[in-house]
Order: C-alpha cells, then structure tokens, then sequence
C-alpha cells in the first residue's frame, strides 16, 4: 500500500500524517505539497515527499506515480471554481494512474446548504464517483477554528460576546478529532471503500454556550449580546449554511467522544487569560 496525500503540509494535512505514521510505516506514506522544503522533517524519516501543484497537471501525475491510495485534501483556493478545476486534474491524474482507491476531504451538511462552497464539493464527489475508483469521502464538520472570527478575546476583555440575532446552532469539529478519523480509515482503507462519513460532533452548541464555556475556562462572567447592527462575513457565511445535523461516524471512527466545545476553543483563549 502507498497512500498518497495531497495538502500534506496544510495544517489538516500534517495532523493526518502526525496520526498516520503511528499506525503505518512512512515507506508507505507519500507527502505530495507545493513546497518539498517545508516537509523536511518528514522526509528524514522516510516519508517520500513529492512536488505537486494543482495548477501544474504534470506534477500531478509524477506525484501519483506507484501510489495504490489517495487522500485528495480539498484545495484552500479562495475561488470555488478554480478549486473544482484543481480537483478536476487531480482527478483526470488519479484516472490515469494505478490510484484503486480514492479518498476525498469534501464538507458535512451538503444537501442541507445552498452556496458555491457545497456545490464545489457534491461536483467534486460526482467527478470522483464518475471515474469508477472505489472512493471514500470524508464530509468534515466546520472546523472548531470558525470561532477566531468571534473575537473571544474581545469577549473575554469586554465580558460579553457580541453576536448577530438568530436561532444560532452549529456543529463544529477540531482538525485533531478530523485528522484521527481520517488516519483509522487511511491506515485501513479496504474497510471504507464506497463510503461516505459525515464528520461531525455529536453534540451541536449554541451561542449561550459558547459564552458558558467561556467562563468556565476563564473564571470571568461572560454574557452574550445580540447585536442586530453586527455587520461580519462570519455570520453571513453561517446563515447560508445548516450546520446542526449529527451523525456519530467520527466518534465511531476514532473510538471516543469528540473534544468538547471547552476543550476545543482553549487554543483561542490566550494563556494570560487562563487561570
Ligand atoms: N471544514 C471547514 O470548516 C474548513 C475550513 C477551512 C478550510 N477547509 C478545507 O479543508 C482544507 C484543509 O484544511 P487546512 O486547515 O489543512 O487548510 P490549509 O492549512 O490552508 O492547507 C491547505 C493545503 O492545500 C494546499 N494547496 C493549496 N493550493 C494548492 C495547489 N495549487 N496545489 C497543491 N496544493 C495546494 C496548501 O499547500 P501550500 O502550503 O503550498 O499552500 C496546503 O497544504 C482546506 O484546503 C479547505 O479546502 C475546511
């Protein structure tokens, strides 16, 4: 087995070789990044680390040459439609190649949500299908990461949180809990084949408790202000999207509960807050 990994130096990327290599050989690991230089330690250790560039097809196919498995990590372009034709050449390269199994980073809530960014992934998970490769498709949850664009430290300083009006309820996950369910399949691909896991928590939270979690981690009352003037894409990018829904697959996947909303947003909180 050789599993190649697209967006390997991404931050999702090097969690999921992290959580990889301590079930896998690296001999059995192919990194495939932009940048060789920035995957130099894991080159030391056996990890063969590949040029790849979504906009150079030639790379592409050199980076896939021998690789039995591929994980595509969907592209961090801005522009949906260049990222479908960046993920169309990785796809027309895995037809070419001896790819057998094709796994594919894609979003969670697809058909509940209407914007260019599930559309870009339900054509991307068609584009794969179309080629007949087994596949296995990842639908991760938002990454717990969304709440930077909150301003909890603002919050914390303030002692409230200010937030736009609504019915406010998401599901997020951490790329941690994302890269051990994603290395259990990788490191046992045969299993998941013609599978389709929705990656998300069990447990969807709300704005009070967020702000909740908030003071527990910071000893500090924090209140939750609803602010109809509150003008911030954050809230414009939620509303087009449903994030509630459940599915218990990562847990299944990774053996344990997800991190709680506590946990996951300490690495925003800054440590001088912390008690
Ligand atoms: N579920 C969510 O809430 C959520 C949130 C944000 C993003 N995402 C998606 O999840 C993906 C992984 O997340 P992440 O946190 O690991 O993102 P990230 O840290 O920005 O990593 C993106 C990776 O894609 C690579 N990449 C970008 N353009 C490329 C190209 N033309 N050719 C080859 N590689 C290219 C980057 O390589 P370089 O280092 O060379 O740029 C990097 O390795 C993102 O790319 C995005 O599609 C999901």
């Amino acid at each position: 087995m050789l599993i190649a990994i697209t967006g390997a130096n991404g931050k999702l990327g090097r969690l999921i070789i992290h959580q990889l290599l301590k079930k896998v050989p690296a001999s059995q690991v192919v990194a495939c990044v932009r940048d060789p230089q920035s995957m130099q330690e894991y080159k030391e250790i056996g990890v063969d680390v590949r040029y790849c560039d979504y906009d150079q097809p030639d790379s592409l196919d050199q980076a896939l040459v021998g690789a039995s498995h591929l994980l595509l990590i969907s592209s961090s372009h801005q522009d949906d439609h260049t990222r479908f034709q960046q993920h169309s050449r990785v796809i027309e390269a895995a037809n070419k190649s001896n790819v057998g199994h094709f796994m594919y980073t894609s979003f969670a809530f697809l058909e509940k949500s209407s914007l260019s960014l599930t559309h870009l992934h339900l054509a991307t998970e068609r584009a794969i299908l179309s080629t007949g490769i087994p596949h296995t498709f990842f639908r991760n949850a938002l990454y717990t990461d969304f709440v930077a664009a909150l301003d909890l430290q603002t919050a914390i300083t303030k002692g409230f949180l200010r937030v736009s009006p609504g019915d406010w309820m998401f599901n997020s996950v951490s790329r941690l809990d994302l890269a051990l369910g994603i290395a259990a399949v990788l490191s046992e691909p045969d299993r998941h084949q013609h599978k389709s896991y929705e990656l998300t928590s069990t447990h969807p939270w709300t704005f009070p408790e967020l702000t909740s979690a908030l003071s527990e981690l910071t000893g500090k009352p924090i209140s939750l202000q609803e602010d109809p003037a509150m003008q911030h894409w954050i809230f414009g990018f939620l509303g087009k999207i449903q994030t509630s829904t459940i599915s218990n697959d990562l847990e299944q996947l990774i053996g344990h509960p997800t991190a709680s909303l506590k946990e996951s947003i300490r690495p925003f909180i800054s440590t001088a807050t912390l008690p």
